[in-house]
């Protein structure tokens, strides 16, 4: 009795407060820009993954049979064992059947932990290996080999990776940022030029949000561009990766504050996704991210924000570039309901408000708060004033 009184009595021991650290790697990574890059895949790998031995390279459908080779050959001379991954080409492969396929496979061919990935592609082939190199024994090494223009001026450098769900796209991802991303300028030689133009409608974006300069040398560039004069390409791209490069590094994980991080890429791409989703995917992402920044400028000079004159400025930009411009006729009638219902699911998805990128002028971006009908009332309202004073000239 006495015994049990005196263990009742006894003090409890402290809980002991174990302290789990992270140690916050540096997890920056190169961009390697050049023409020929492609070949240095098996020595940049080597050099910067010791411990890797299998490879697996991910392709699609159209760039295996282009450049598989290449990459495969770059890997065996550097000792390395090459492994072919192929997927079906278009945004159809980013689903959750494809991706887990990708990952049997990487079990079937004994890859391990200190294994890499390549995901040489566009952006599909960038999204979902991306994202299999990040599930894959709970991530594994991942070089990015973009080959649209699209995936290398922007898909391949900050280290999203996702595929989409039946409810939206991008909707399962990570943050995977690769060791290292191999631009290849010249595998745009058989690029079309619609995806082409693509990537250029991107480029444009980068320029309108950070650098006057580089909006101005892309127009001036427009036929080089599409003649695919490597000579003035390479700086471009190289200028381009630079300048989202230095949003994402200020903002990795996309935690910034609204304004200052990664939420300004979102430029043109508002108005972009919700005209997509109108034509029923008729148009490209890039195209209708070209008719966003149309509209990203007319709404800046709407609320006020931008003198006007810029909106004028980027439809000729646009035309230059051989991009879309036709925004008026995106507004009006069932396209206009259906990117009304677009820009509320948007606003549902961000607690009630539509962060809107809009640009004081090219280069010095700002964040809006609107509700959808304020952004369509800001584009249409320019419409009518744009018709009346069309009507009255006429008169
Ligand atoms: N992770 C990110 O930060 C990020 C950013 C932007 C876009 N994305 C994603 O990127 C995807 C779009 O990328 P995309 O436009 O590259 O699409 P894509 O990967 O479908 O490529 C477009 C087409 O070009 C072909 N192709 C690619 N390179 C080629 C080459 N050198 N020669 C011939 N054909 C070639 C492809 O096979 C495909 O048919 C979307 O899924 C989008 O969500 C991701």
């Amino acid at each position: 009795m006495s015994e049990r009184r005196s263990s009742r009595s006894r003090k409890r021991p402290k809980p002991l407060a174990l302290d789990v650290r992270v140690p916050v790697e540096d997890q920056s990574y190169p961009v390697i820009v050049g023409p020929g890059s492609l070949d240095r895949l098996g020595a940049e790998l080597r050099q910067r993954l010791a411990g890797a031995r299998n490879v697996a390279v991910i392709s699609d459908t159209n760039v295996e049979p282009l450049y598989g080779a290449r990459a495969r050959k770059s890997l065996s001379d550097a000792g390395l064992n090459p492994i072919t991954i192929t997927i079906p080409a278009g945004e159809a492969s980013k689903c959750s059947t494809v991706l887990f396929d990708v990952i049997e496979q990487l079990l079937r061919s004994g890859m391990g932990r200190r294994d890499a990935v390549v995901a040489l592609g566009g952006g599909v082939v960038g999204d979902l290996g991306g994202l299999a190199a990040a599930l894959f024994m709970r991530g594994i090494a991942l070089i990015q080999c973009p080959t649209s223009l699209l995936a290398q001026v922007d898909a391949s450098v900050g280290g999203k990776v996702a595929i989409d769900l039946p409810v939206g796209k991008n909707l399962l991802g990570a943050f995977h940022f690769p060791v290292a991303v191999l631009i290849d300028p010249e595998v745009l030689s058989t690029l079309d030029d619609r995806n082409l133009g693509c990537g250029i409608a991107e480029m444009l974006k980068h320029g309108a949000l950070f650098s006057a300069d580089h909006f101005v040398q892309l127009i001036a560039a427009a036929d080089s561009l599409y003649s695919r004069d490597f000579d003035v390409i390479t700086p471009l791209i190289a200028t381009s990766v630079g300048l989202k490069g230095a949003c994402v590094g200020r903002d990795p994980w996309e935690q910034g504050e609204a304004g200052k991080g990664r939420v300004l890429l979102n430029l043109g791409h508002t108005i972009g996704h919700a005209i997509e989703a109108a034509s029923d995917y008729e148009l490209a992402h890039g195209e209708a991210v070209a008719l966003g920044l149309r509209a990203a400028a007319r709404v800046s000079e709407a609320r006020g924000v931008a003198e006007p004159g810029l909106e004028a400025a980027m439809t000729s930009a646009l035309a230059a570039l051989r991009l879309p411009t036709d925004l008026d006729a995106w507004l009006g009638g069932e396209h206009g309901e259906a990117i009304e219902r677009a820009l509320s699911l948007d606003k549902k998805r961000n607690a009630g408000r539509v962060s809107y990128v809009a640009l004081v002028r090219l280069g010095e971006p700002t964040v809006l708060t609107l509700s959808p009908r304020e952004v369509l009332m800001s584009l249409r309202e320019t419409v009518t004033s744009a018709a009346s004073d069309e009507a009255a000239s006429a008169d």
